[in-house]
């Protein structure tokens, strides 16, 4: 070791001295919470849930061996055929994936997708990794299942504006499709339950790839930086974020309204609401997963969200000036209130940081799959 190391070494050891002597307590405690995450999860700080809450503890994904064998089924050949398929739209111009494009996160990166006649969608595309898990689709939930869901873009006007009653014939025409039904259904005569069956049988193998934080849960202690693990001990606790987004997909699967509504604004929402008409329903969306979230950006219902920093910030503020405040707007059964689980956080520039830092970290690796040929 030669002077200039020794010196620089003691300096270093001086400044840590001094630091620690400065705020002894604030680096204890940092260096605290780090550990007791390195370890089970059953043996992690509990969670801050308000009382009364139905959660479920944070899980690692469920390693998914099948999937090479699942691609090769018949059903899923074709669904994804067809997924890929613009001749699905009456103008032949528009494919599923158009706007839940594979290497976009199975979402497009705008604000709102773009549909028959260039029309644009009312609310952001959500990504299709994980619907298999889901029980209920859409942000309002309008749908329960994948079968169901796929006969809704076909025929909106704004999206494919395909007649159902025109498609079996319109696919049987096309020569290369006979065979890939044949090999899924024994029969190559097409309807629009098999269509749609094919379909929900590709999604439902879309599926998240492990994120680091999965990695850190299954053991590997050295995946996560100190300040990921400080985000991740505020998303369990200071910052609430839990209440909403626990289990294995970190949703709840249930509505709330975080203050989005954009009530009689030009962006106006109602959510939930216009399914179930009830009042207590205005401005709820479904807790969407957070996995994930840097492959399937902008984010929200309204896709108005481009950077996670401000999404915390505004959670940061408990998101309460949308609430009743005139008598009129009391009176008024339709003023949206905002979820009782969101409330000012308190949580310091560093905390945001840090649970930005963390969310990214539950980023799974990038899909890359190969877009199948589109038979003639
Ligand atoms: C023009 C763009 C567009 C096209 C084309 C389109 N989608 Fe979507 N998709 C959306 C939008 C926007 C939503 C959200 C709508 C809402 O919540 O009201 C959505 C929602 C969904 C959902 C619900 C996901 C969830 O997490 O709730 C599924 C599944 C889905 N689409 C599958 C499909 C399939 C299958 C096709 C082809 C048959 C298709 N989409 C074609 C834009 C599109
Ligand atoms: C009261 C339940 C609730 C709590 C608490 C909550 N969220 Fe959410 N979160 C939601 C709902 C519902 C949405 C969708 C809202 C919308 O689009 O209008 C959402 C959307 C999001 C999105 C956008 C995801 C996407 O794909 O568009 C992010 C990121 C997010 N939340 C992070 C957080 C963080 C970080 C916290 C803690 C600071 C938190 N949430 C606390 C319910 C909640």
């Amino acid at each position: 070791m030669n002077r200039f190391t020794l010196f620089t070494l003691l300096l270093s050891i001086c400044f840590s001295c001094k630091n620690s002597s400065a705020n002894p307590d604030g680096l204890n405690e940092g260096y605290a919470i780090v550990t007791s995450y390195k370890r089970p999860i059953e043996e992690w700080p509990s969670p801050t849930i308000d009382k009364g809450v139905e959660w479920e503890e944070m899980k690692p994904l469920r390693l998914n061996k099948t999937l090479f064998e699942d691609m090769k089924k018949a059903d899923v050949i074709l669904g994804k055929t067809l997924f890929f398929d613009p001749r699905l739209s009456s103008s032949n111009q528009i494919s599923c994936s158009s706007c839940h494009h594979p290497e976009m996160g199975w979402t497009t990166h705008t604000e709102k997708s773009i549909g028959h006649n260039r029309a644009l969608s009312k609310r952001n595309a959500p990504s299709l990794f994980n619907v298999f898990s889901k029980n209920n689709l859409f942000w309002d939930g309008r749908s329960l299942d994948l079968e169901d869901q796929a006969l809704q873009p076909i025929k909106a006007h704004d999206e494919m504006n395909m007649d159902p009653k025109k498609l079996p014939s319109k696919i049987y025409k096309i020569k290369g499709y006979r065979q890939l039904f044949q090999d899924a259904f024994n029969s190559d005569e097409i309807s629009v339950k098999k269509i749609v069956k094919a379909l929900a049988a590709f999604q439902r193998t879309i599926k998240s790839q492990s994120s680091r934080v999965d990695g850190f849960m299954r053991g590997r202690y050295d995946v996560l930086n100190d300040n990921e693990i400080k985000g991740l001990h505020l998303f369990r606790t200071k910052a609430r974020c839990m209440n909403c987004h626990n289990g294995e997909y970190l949703t709840d699967q249930n509505f709330h309204n975080i203050g989005l509504t954009y009530y009689k604004r030009e962006e106006e929402d109602l959510g939930l609401y216009n399914i179930t008409k009830k009042a207590k329903d205005v401005g709820k969306f479904s807790t969407p997963s957070l996995r994930d979230l840097l492959n399937t950006r902008p984010w929200m219902h309204n896709g108005l969200f481009h950077d996670l920093i401000g999404i915390v910030n505004i959670y940061n503020s408990g998101m309460q000036m949308v609430n009743p405040r005139s008598e009129g707007q009391y009176k008024d059964s339709l003023h949206p209130v905002t979820d009782s689980l969101i409330q000012p956080l308190g949580l310091t520039e560093k905390e945001i940081e840090d649970l930005a830092a963390f969310l990214k970290a539950l980023n799974g690796t990038k899909y890359k799959m190969p877009i199948p040929k589109i038979p003639e």
